[in-house]
C-alpha cells in the first residue's frame, strides 16, 4: 500500500470527527488528494430534513472545486465500520464528473485497505461527453 494513500486514509480518519450525524450515528470522513499534493477533507453533514444530508465525499469535492482545484488523484473514505465504506451512487456520479477516474481508497476499522478505480465502481458513467455528443432525434 502506497505511503501517500495510507497518509490520506489517516487524514480521512481524522476528518470523520467533524461529522454531524446525530440521526444515523454513522460518521464518515473523506480526504481528497489533488495532483499537486493538496488535500481537501470532508465529513457527512446530516439535516433534520433527512434528504438534505450531504455525504463526506461530496463535501470534500465541493470544497476543492470551490477553492479553484481542477485536477485530482485520489480520495480516501473512512467510517467507524468494521467493513469498508464505499461511496454512495450519488457521490460516485459527482466524483467522476468533477474529479475523473481517480483512485478510491477505503479503510476499515481494522486499518485494512482497499483501492478501487472510480470507473470500476461506476461503469458506463454519464459524463459531460454524453452532452457534447448528443443530437436531437429527428421525428
Ligand atoms: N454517508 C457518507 O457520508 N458517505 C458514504 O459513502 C456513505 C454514506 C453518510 C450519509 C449519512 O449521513 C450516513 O452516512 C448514513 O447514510
Amino acid at each position: 500500500m502506497n505511503k501517500n494513500y495510507k497518509d490520506l486514509a489517516q487524514v480521512a480518519l481524522q476528518a470523520r470527527f467533524h461529522a454531524y450525524a446525530p440521526f444515523s450515528k454513522f460518521r464518515v470522513g473523506a480526504a481528497l488528494l489533488t495532483t499537486e499534493g493538496k488535500i481537501y477533507t470532508g465529513c457527512n453533514i446530516e439535516n433534520s430534513s433527512f434528504g438534505l444530508t450531504i455525504c463526506a465525499e461530496r463535501v470534500a469535492i465541493f470544497k476543492a472545486i470551490s477553492s479553484g482545484e481542477t485536477k485530482f488523484r485520489a480520495i480516501a473514505i473512512v467510517s467507524d465500520d468494521s467493513e469498508f465504506t464505499f461511496p454512495c451512487g450519488a457521490c460516485r456520479q459527482v466524483l467522476i464528473d468533477l474529479a475523473g477516474n481517480i483512485d478510491c481508497i477505503m479503510m476499515d476499522a481494522k486499518n485494512r485497505y482497499k483501492v478501487s478505480k472510480l470507473a470500476s465502481l461506476l461503469p458506463l458513467a454519464f459524463t459531460e461527453k454524453n452532452l457534447k455528443h448528443s443530437h436531437q432525434r429527428k421525428e
